[in-house]
């Protein structure tokens, strides 16, 4: 192997879906073969490569560092964000799809709507009519330790459209992204909605659709656990029933 080899240098193999609804009857893979560097440290790097090779390529990226969440895409298989994919985690082939069961606008590149529809669904902000305190509304370091895990979520999407049951009910189940968000709230000591909150969930579909499967879990490219969160509110659930 030659240092510049051994440095990342090679040609690779790209599998892309590829649809514009304005020209193609129906979707396609086309093929490239990318020579790389090994300057490309990120999945990203190489795709802004691809697009140079051709601009019609078509994907969402803002931030590049895994903040944003709009670089979400089906990589080898598996979801996750282009910016944080590591160009050594993949082999010489890389297969590169949108997030399954959204629908596709163009490419890479998925209709968010119903995925926001459910987000916004959940009432993702603070609820608390108690007239606001001068500075701030203050919490216990053990209360606020209690959203880690829960508020770092950039609903990039990747776990809900992971998530079988996500895709037979797009309109019914809120998904993983919806309820790790709506746990965030009923863990948040400072708000004072629980109760609507958990009337909002109680339907066989908008909580209980969720089967304990883990993809979304297993999937989130931050490294949070929505399938805790979804235990946690079903506990909550079993707790007020009692
Ligand atoms: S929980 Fe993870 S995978 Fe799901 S939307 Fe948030 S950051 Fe993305
Ligand atoms: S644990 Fe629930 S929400 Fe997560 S992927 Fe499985 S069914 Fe979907
Ligand atoms: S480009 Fe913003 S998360 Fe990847």
């Amino acid at each position: 192997m030659t240092p510049a080899e051994s440095a990342g240098a090679r040609t690779r193999r790209f599998i892309v879906y590829r649809y514009d609804p304005e020209r193609d009857d129906k979707p396609r893979m086309q093929e490239f073969e990318l020579p790389l560097t090994g300057e490309e440290r990120m999945l990203l790097d190489a795709l802004m490569k691809l697009k140079a090779l051709d601009p019609s390529l078509s994907f969402r990226r803002s931030c590049r560092e895994g903040i944003c969440g709009s670089d979400g895409m089906n990589i080898n298989g598996w979801n996750g964000l282009a910016c944080l994919t590591n160009m050594r985690t993949l082999g010489d082939t890389i297969v590169l799809k949108p997030l399954p069961g959204f629908p596709v606008i163009r490419d890479l590149i998925v209709d968010m709507t119903q995925f926001f529809r459910q987000y916004h669904s959940i009432r993702p902000y603070l609820v608390n009519d108690e007239p606001p305190p001068a500075k701030e509304r203050l919490q216990s370091i053990e209360a606020r330790d209690e959203l880690n895990g829960l508020y770092e979520c950039i609903l990039c999407a990747c776990c809900s459209s992971q998530c079988p049951s996500f895709w037979w009910n797009p309109d019914k189940f809120v998904g993983p992204a919806g309820l790790l968000w709506a746990y965030r709230f009923l863990a948040d000591s400072r708000d004072e909605a629980s109760g609507e909150r958990l009337d909002n969930l109680a339907d066989p579909y908008r909580l209980y659709r969720c089967r304990t499967i883990m993809n979304c879990t297993n999937v989130c490219p931050k490294g949070l656990n929505p399938a805790r969160a979804i235990g946690k509110i079903r506990e909550m659930m079993v707790r007020r029933a009692v």
